[in-house]
């Protein structure tokens, strides 16, 4: 397994952050980004920003490789965690700089990302000198570039439930200024079950890669309460998939090392390098549980969302709201 990834310079846009380095971006583009919210518009049927489709071409041409792992997830379900853990299964041992140096988001690139002025998540990718290359996607199934299928690449998709994924992703909203605003709550909660979010519908998105699952073998569907109930277990079945054999001790380590607590005070793995969130507003890592939702929800809220979730026809995928 290769490693070696070199550590670049550094700016950062809230005053907390700028005591930090991460990443450069130019004066102007950093102004232009924090002037205003991107517009939600239908890209290809799917709710977007132009922050993930403006390398649109270069995305879907990316050559990927055999041995890439591609970890697909709706955003706020888990992905960085599932991020950590396998950049710990895979390179923990052999480059354990790469963890205390580099950024979850430089170790893990959004292949999709691209905004002004910064390296998009593209360029991250094919820059990447690891093998495995660990990548990072929010795609619904049917916009991934076919090199990943061609390529038969092994896939890591991480789901939350419905509930806590769209109260997350509230609290990023507010915070994150390449989102569009989150407005008011109850607004919010409207538009998520319409599928007006940044990557479309929560609900078209388990359920397009849950059939994906379907008929092609090397995707490996994973929840984010497993992962809160029992991480070893979780682990484990990840090794088991990634046909990874590490020692009980190690993946005991890198469980306790990935809770949230830990996670958390971690800043190469908390985001709090990165330049457009504003964590005075709330932090990347917020809370980090099940059942948050009921802190949100009112009870009438409760009562439409339960009726609407009616439309998840497929009783093979259930998911859990408490634990
Ligand atoms: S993103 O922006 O889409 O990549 O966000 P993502 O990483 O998918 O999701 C962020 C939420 O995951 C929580 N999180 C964790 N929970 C438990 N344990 C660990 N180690 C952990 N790491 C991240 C994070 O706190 C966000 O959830 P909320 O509910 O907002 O706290």
């Amino acid at each position: 397994m290769l490693c070696n990834q070199k550590r670049r310079r550094i700016f950062l846009t809230t005053p907390k952050a700028r005591q930090k380095p991460t990443m450069n971006i130019s004066l102007s583009a950093e102004k232009a980004i924090l002037s205003s919210r991107p517009e939600l518009f239908d890209f290809h049927g799917v709710s977007m920003t132009h922050y993930f489709t403006d390398n649109w071409e270069n995305v879907q041409n990316f050559q990927a490789r055999p041995d890439d792992i591609l970890i697909a997830t709706y955003p706020k379900a888990g992905t960085t965690w599932v991020s950590q853990i396998l950049d710990l299964l895979y390179f923990g041992q052999t480059c354990p700089e790469r963890q205390k140096t580099i950024p979850i988001y430089e170790r893990v690139p959004f292949l999709e990302i691209a905004i002004p002025s910064l390296d998009s998540g593209k360029d991250l990718t094919d820059k990447l000198p690891t093998t495995p290359r660990l990548i990072k996607t929010h795609f619904p199934v049917q916009f991934v570039p076919k090199s990943f299928w061609e390529q038969n690449c092994r896939i890591v998709y991480v789901a939350r439930n419905a509930k806590d994924n769209m109260v997350s992703y509230f609290h990023f909203d507010r915070m994150n200024v390449v989102e569009p605003e989150a407005g008011e709550w109850n607004n919010y909660f409207h538009r998520f079950l319409e599928g007006q979010m940044v990557f479309g519908s929560w609900y078209d998105h388990v359920n397009g890669w849950w059939k994906k699952k379907q008929t092609y073998s090397n995707i490996h569907y994973m929840f984010y309460e497993d992962m809160i109930e029992d991480t070893e277990r979780e682990i484990d079945q990840l090794c088991s998939f990634l046909g990874l054999s590490r020692s009980a001790e190690e993946k005991k380590m890198i469980s306790g090392g990935v809770q949230f607590d830990n996670m958390k005070k971690n800043d190469m793995a908390n985001y709090s390098t990165a330049p457009v969130m504003d964590f005075k507003i709330s932090p990347f890592m917020r809370k980090g549980k099940v059942g948050d939702w009921k802190n949100h929800f009112t009870v009438a809220q409760n009562d439409v969302f339960d009726e609407d979730y009616k439309k998840m026809k497929d009783p093979t995928l259930q998911f859990c709201t408490e634990i």
